[in-house]
């Protein structure tokens, strides 16, 4: 099997790959220094220091599934926002409704009759019945966590090892080696999260049964497959014990889908008849214009009444002054009506299988020890001869210099890779010569490694 560790050698092709975007992104360059002045690191978000590159290219325009930088160059996206933009940038129906909607009030705090018509959707997608709207997913996710803990009574929540949901402070645990603790580089924790959080593997019913036996924990907050360390998919059966052992020992199920929703219009929740009691979403629902939801059913808003006070509905932790603003509503009804559509899904989809099939050619030909892995419209290769089953797996097997090489060749020659991992999703705008494209380069890459 062939050594992809051969270290010196990738240092020699990264300085090289370094040279060639420095030579041509000037005019990012001059804009990222000008930026040091009023922005950290220069840059308006600290994810953005991520990047593979020196500094990121400076966007300046863009459409469907490409974007160009302000030195000239076209890239395809298969980043997408890192999903924000899994609609494609600025779908033509979205932009209408939201110009529409910019003309005639953006928010008044009162309700528009676009959120009826997007509540029922999702009722009609996901199965749930009731639906309330936020800003972010990590926001979405507060407001379901704060709602279980309000009607279970329980202080803590389950996550999964290497599992993300937003900067959400409970969240934010790890096991590290052997022991739940803050996630390494968890800044500035309130808490320690072990005082309000369990922490289990992926794939691993008999350690959620020893955690939830307790009683104590009000719910698990799980993605239905780890995106964020890998595509993490659950073994045969998996969900089926998750949702008896959550029912049986009274815990709550919260799926998240805002990466997920890339497994279909309903996400995993409708692919594989899921039966959580709660769901959250954000990221792509709005084409990127910020909306997220949260929906649960008639039982669980049952409870939720019986011991709600409404005279502290505005200060109860729960929703934000902006949240269900008539602009993401607009973008979220303008998303679900006409960009998201099983019709897309039906060309994303078979494109994600084209990708992976392409990958996996390659990995063949240089019998590289690595795995392509694919949910929907999502697909991604892992440097690990055969799939992880939890995060702690997952995460045991990346290899961080292998993967920044691998964004910035592709980078340097028009394909935006989701750093991180290299991660790929396909809009609706994608087409098979951009995934064939990414072929062919993969192939270069892989063959400029020296196996
Ligand atoms: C599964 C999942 N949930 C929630 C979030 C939080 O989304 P946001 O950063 O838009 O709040 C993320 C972000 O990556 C995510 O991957």
């Amino acid at each position: 099997m062939a050594d992809t560790r051969d270290r010196a050698h990738l240092g020699t092709l990264f300085a090289a790959e370094e040279a060639r975007f420095v030579a041509e992104h000037p005019r990012s360059r001059e804009l990222f220094e000008k930026a040091q002045a009023h922005m950290l690191d220069g840059v308006p978000m600290n994810w953005m220091t991520r990047w593979s590159s020196p500094y990121p290219p400076f966007v300046d325009e863009a459409h469907g599934a490409s974007f160009t930088c302000v030195d000239g160059h076209r890239y395809i996206d298969f980043c997408l926002g890192d999903t924000g933009a899994m609609t494609g940038h600025s779908p033509a129906a979205t932009v209408a409704a939201a110009q529409a909607q910019l003309a005639c009030g953006i928010t008044t705090m009162l309700p528009t009759e676009d959120s009826l018509w997007v509540a029922g959707e999702l009722s009609r997608r996901f199965g749930l019945q009731y639906w309330q709207v936020a800003l972010t997913a990590t926001d979405a996710n507060r407001f379901a966590l704060r709602l279980a803990r309000h009607v279970t009574k329980r202080p803590m929540i389950l996550v999964y090892n290497y599992s993300y949901h937003g900067s959400v402070d409970e969240t934010l645990i790890t096991i590290n080696d052997g022991v739940p603790g803050p996630k390494p580089g968890n800044a500035g924790p309130s808490v320690d999260p072990t005082i309000t959080t369990k922490v289990i593997e992926w794939n691993d019913l008999d350690a959620l049964a020893r955690a939830l036996e307790p009683g104590d924990v009000a719910c698990v907050l799980a993605e239905p497959a780890l995106t964020n360390i890998g595509i993490v998919l659950p073994d045969e059966g998996y969900h089926e014990g998750l949702r008896r052992i959550t029912r049986d020992t009274g815990t709550l199920l919260i799926i998240d889908e805002t990466h997920t929703i890339c497994a279909g219009p309903g996400g995993c929740t409708q692919a594989w008849g899921l039966h959580p009691d709660m769901i959250t979403l954000g990221k792509p629902i709005g084409s990127g214009v910020p909306s997220a939801v949260y929906g649960f059913g008639r039982s669980l808003a049952d409870l939720i009444h019986t011991d709600w006070d409404y005279r502290a509905a505005d200060e109860c932790g729960i929703g934000g002054t902006l949240a269900g603003n008539a602009l993401s509503v607009a973008a979220m009804r303008a998303t679900l009506g006409e960009v998201l559509t099983e019709a897309a899904f039906a060309h994303m989809i078979p494109l994600a299988e084209r990708w992976a099939d392409g990958v996996q050619g390659v990995i063949d030909e240089f019998e590289l020890p690595w795995v392509v892995k694919r949910l929907g419209c999502r697909a991604e290769y892992w440097p690990r001869p055969v799939p992880p089953r939890n995060g702690g797996e997952a995460a045991a097997a990346e290899d961080e210099r292998l993967d920044r090489y691998l964004h910035l060749f592709m980078l340097n020659r028009g394909i935006l890779m989701t750093p991180f991992h290299n991660m790929a999703l396909m809009a609706p705008q994608t087409t098979a010569e951009d995934v064939d494209r990414h072929t062919v380069l993969f192939r270069e890459a892989a063959a400029s490694l020296g196996l």
